[in-house]
C-alpha cells in the first residue's frame, strides 16, 4: 500500500478568495449533517453571506446523473472505480461552480460530503488505501479543500437509531452492515488525525441545540480569523 507522505498531505490547501469560505460536512448517516447544515445556511445569510449548499456527488447536470446511476446499481462497483467516479464529479463540480461562486467576494460554499467521505469509504473502509485516494485527488483543482471541515462523530448505535427516527429507506451507502459502519468511524477519526487544522471533530451525541452553538462559534473564530489577516496584508 502506499505511504502517506508529508510532501503528499501538503499538497492540500484551500482556495484562496479572499472574503469567501468552503466548507464541509462529514460524518455518518445520521450524524447530523442536513440538519445543521441548514441552521449555518441561514445563520450566514443573516450575517449577509451568498450561501450555496451542494452534495456530493452531484452538484452539476453531470453529477446528478452520476449520483443517480451510482445510488441505482444493483451490482458491485469496485472500490477503484467508485474513487475515480466521485472523483469525476467532484472536478466537474469544482470547475462549474465552486470555483466560480468563491470568486465572488462573501460567499460560503458548504458541501454535504466532500473529499473526507472518498477518503473514509473508499480508501478505508473498502480497502482501498487512503494514500490511493489523496493520490487520485493530487492535482489542480482537486486538491483544494474546504477551509474548515465539520466532523460530526457519533456511534454506530445512535447512527441506527436516527436513521430509524428519519424513516427514509436505506440507500446504496447505507445499506452495508455494522462492521462496515464502525470502519467508517474509525475512518474519520483518522482523517480527523490527519488534517488536524482543517477537520473539526465534534463530539454529535449532544443536542441539536448544543451541536449548532459549536459549529456556528469555530465558524465564527474562522471568520474573524481571515479577515484580520486580510487586514495585516493591507497595512
Ligand atoms: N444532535 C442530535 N440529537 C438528536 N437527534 C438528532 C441530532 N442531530 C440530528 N438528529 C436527528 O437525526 C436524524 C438524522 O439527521 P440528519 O441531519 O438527516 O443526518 P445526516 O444528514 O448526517 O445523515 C434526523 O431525524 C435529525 O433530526
Ligand atoms: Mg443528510
Amino acid at each position: 500500500m502506499k505511504e502517506i507522505t508529508q510532501e503528499l498531505l501538503n499538497s492540500f490547501r484551500a482556495p484562496a478568495f479572499p472574503g469567501s469560505f468552503f466548507l464541509s460536512f462529514e460524518g455518518i448517516e445520521g450524524a447530523g449533517k442536513s440538519t445543521q447544515i441548514i441552521k449555518l445556511k441561514n445563520y450566514l445569510e443573516e450575517k449577509n453571506f451568498r450561501v450555496l449548499v451542494l452534495r456530493e456527488p452531484g452538484g452539476t447536470p453531470f453529477g446528478e446523473k452520476m449520483r443517480q446511476a451510482i445510488l441505482e446499481t444493483k451490482t458491485e462497483i469496485t472500490p477503484l472505480a467508485e474513487a475515480h467516479l466521485f472523483a469525476s464529479s467532484r472536478a466537474q463540480l469544482l470547475s462549474e461552480v465552486v470555483l466560480k461562486e468563491l470568486a465572488i467576494p462573501n460567499t460560503v460554499i458548504i458541501c454535504d460530503r466532500y473529499i473526507d467521505s472518498s477518503l473514509v469509504y473508499q480508501g478505508h473502509s473498502r480497502g482501498l488505501g487512503v494514500a490511493e485516494v489523496l493520490n487520485i485527488h493530487n492535482v489542480f483543482p482537486l486538491n483544494l479543500v474546504p477551509h474548515l471541515t465539520f466532523y460530526l462523530r457519533i456511534n454506530v448505535e445512535t447512527s441506527e437509531k436516527r436513521q430509524k427516527m428519519r424513516n427514509a429507506p436505506k440507500d446504496y451507502f447505507e445499506s452495508k452492515g455494522v462492521d462496515f459502519y464502525k470502519k467508517l468511524v474509525v475512518g474519520y477519526d483518522l482523517m480527523a488525525e490527519l488534517f488536524p487544522n482543517r477537520i473539526l471533530k465534534l463530539d454529535a451525541e449532544v443536542t441539536l441545540e448544543q451541536m449548532t452553538m459549536q459549529i456556528f462559534e469555530a465558524t465564527n473564530k474562522l471568520i474573524g480569523q481571515s479577515r484580520s489577516a486580510n487586514q495585516e496584508e493591507e497595512l
